[in-house]
């Protein structure tokens, strides 16, 4: 490849992702992506007194190519055979590449691994791409909690909450 082509494809290659368990290093990083993901942001202490509890696991995923920044991340936690999403998010960067999925499947893996029956969680009732991606993965709705989200100007919106049998 000629230089020209070898700058070119620098910046233009699409970035391939690993996803690595989340440690504590990551927990800037984390309060970045969610920030930019969510309406109320949660700082670095948050995710780093989330993190100190041994309930709570999550996976990072990172650009293998040299590209900084995060991908996406979940945090769960599991206690007494029973689990639960806590946040999961994408960078706006990265959307529909399979990032989320694969995060929701590292998540189930150890989830499953951690000996639970069944993971939950909830979701805004208009948030089609985190739904459609429960969905996918087998979540069926399980009760239904209105005016549970704050949807700007005073208005309020439905959570469902969405349960996986793991066994
Ligand atoms: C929900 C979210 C994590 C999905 O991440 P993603 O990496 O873009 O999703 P994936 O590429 O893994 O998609 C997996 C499936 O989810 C569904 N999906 C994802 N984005 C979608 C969209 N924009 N519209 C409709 N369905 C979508 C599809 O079923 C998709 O499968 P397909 O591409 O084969 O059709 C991401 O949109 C996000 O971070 N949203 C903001 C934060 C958030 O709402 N988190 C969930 C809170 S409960």
């Amino acid at each position: 490849m000629n230089p020209v082509s070898l700058l070119e494809s620098f910046f233009t290659r699409k970035a391939e992702f690993d996803i690595f368990p989340a440690g504590f290093d990551d927990c800037h990083d984390l309060s970045l992506l969610h920030a930019e993901r969510f309406y109320q942001g949660w700082g670095d202490g948050e995710f780093h007194s989330l993190m100190s509890q041994s309930t709570v696991f999550g996976y990072t995923a990172r650009p293998n190519n040299g590209i900084s920044g995060l991908g996406g991340f979940v945090l769960a936690r599991e206690a007494a055979g029973e689990a639960e999403i806590l946040t999961v998010a994408v960078s706006n960067k990265y959307p529909r590449q399979g990032l989320g999925w694969r995060l929701m499947l590292a998540a189930l893996r150890e989830t499953r691994d951690r000996g639970a029956e069944s993971m939950f969680l909830e979701v805004d009732d208009g948030n089609v791409a985190a739904l459609n991606l429960y969905r996918k993965l087998g979540f069926r709705k399980v009760a239904e909690r209105k005016g549970y989200y704050a949807a700007g100007e005073g208005q309020k919106s439905t959570a469902l909450v969405m349960r996986l049998d793991l066994r």
